[in-house]
């Protein structure tokens, strides 16, 4: 096991509590409940990423919407920041599954209108849509409007676009798909930069690329139908496992992916999924 780094856990920065919702009389999610604390390493800035994992329909993106505030539960909470208060619709940046934007404006618009909602002005908006257009392999594509690009260039745009303006969470469901390994390398290559250079950003990655979390996550939690003792899934996805990766040491490391406890780690989950 590689060596594990000095860290500590502080205050509250996320909440679900006791979530459950229902939809069509069905059980999508019950009792969901998670934590994410601030990690505090001495010296450094560390942001916290996170993941939800599981199968498709599961109900991942039901819960991304809820933790996103732009859905209800049908009990439970969502509480957020340091003063712990219920998540409400725009308090925090959200890439959602089909990366919409301004389609009636063009690429570097998109991004220069997120930063001056954030409060940026127009010349520092544009410095900072410029570095994201150059960091994202986008340079070439700032004056196109959104129909005229690829699904991967958009969806690059759409991640961009969110890191202009979210202050302290950011949510991205399924920010993986439709990418290629190079692409995928790139987006978590950026996630550990974003989350590396400030202590109090959140990301949250909703996923159910099982490497790709692996690699970009620090906690990631499965969501699954738990049994009961006849075997028999219970109706509703919960939290079926947490995977600490911090206290694995597998969490801040460029070189992840090579490490066989990982390898490991990402059969476990493999075998894991069918069941889930
Ligand atoms: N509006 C709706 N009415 C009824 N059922 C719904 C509705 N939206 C989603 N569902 C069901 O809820 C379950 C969870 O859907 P959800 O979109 O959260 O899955 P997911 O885990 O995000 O899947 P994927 O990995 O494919 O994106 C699915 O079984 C889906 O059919
Ligand atoms: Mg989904």
């Amino acid at each position: 096991m590689a060596k594990q780094p000095y860290y500590e856990l502080k205050e509250t920065l996320l909440k679900v509590e006791n979530v459950s919702l229902e939809l069509g009389g069905r059980q999508i999610l019950r009792d969901v409940n998670v934590e994410i604390k601030n990690v505090v390493r001495p010296g450094l800035e560390q942001g916290q990423v996170v993941s939800f994992l599981g199968p498709s329909g599961m109900g991942k993106t039901r819960l991304f919407r809820i933790i996103s505030g732009l859905d209800n539960p049908d009990s439970g909470t969502v509480l957020v920041g340091p003063n712990q208060v219920p998540v409400t619709k725009g308090s925090v940046g959200v890439v959602a599954q089909n990366y919409p934007l301004f389609e009636h404006r063009t690429v570097i618009s998109n991004l220069v209108i997120a930063g001056r909602q954030s409060g940026l002005d127009g010349s520092a908006a544009r410095d900072k849509a410029d570095s994201f257009l150059k960091r994202f392999d986008l340079a070439d594509q700032a004056g196109k409007y959104p129909a005229q690009l690829s699904g991967g260039q958009r969806q690059r745009v759409a991640i961009a676009q969110q890191f202009m303006c979210s202050e302290h969470f950011l949510l991205m469901d399924e920010p993986f798909s439709g990418l290629d390994v190079n692409q995928i390398r790139k987006v978590i290559d950026l996630i550990h930069e974003v989350s590396s250079h400030d202590e109090q950003l959140t990301i949250i990655i909703v996923t159910h690329d099982i490497e790709s979390a692996l690699e970009v996550a620090d906690t990631i939690w499965v969501l699954g139908r738990e049994r009961d003792s006849s075997g028999q899934p219970l109706p509703g996805a919960n939290i079926v496992k947490t995977y600490d990766l911090i206290s694995c040491g597998l969490a801040w490391r460029e070189d992840v992916s090579q490490d066989p406890e990982l390898i490991r780690l990402k059969q476990e989950i493999r075998e894991l999924f069918p069941n889930l």
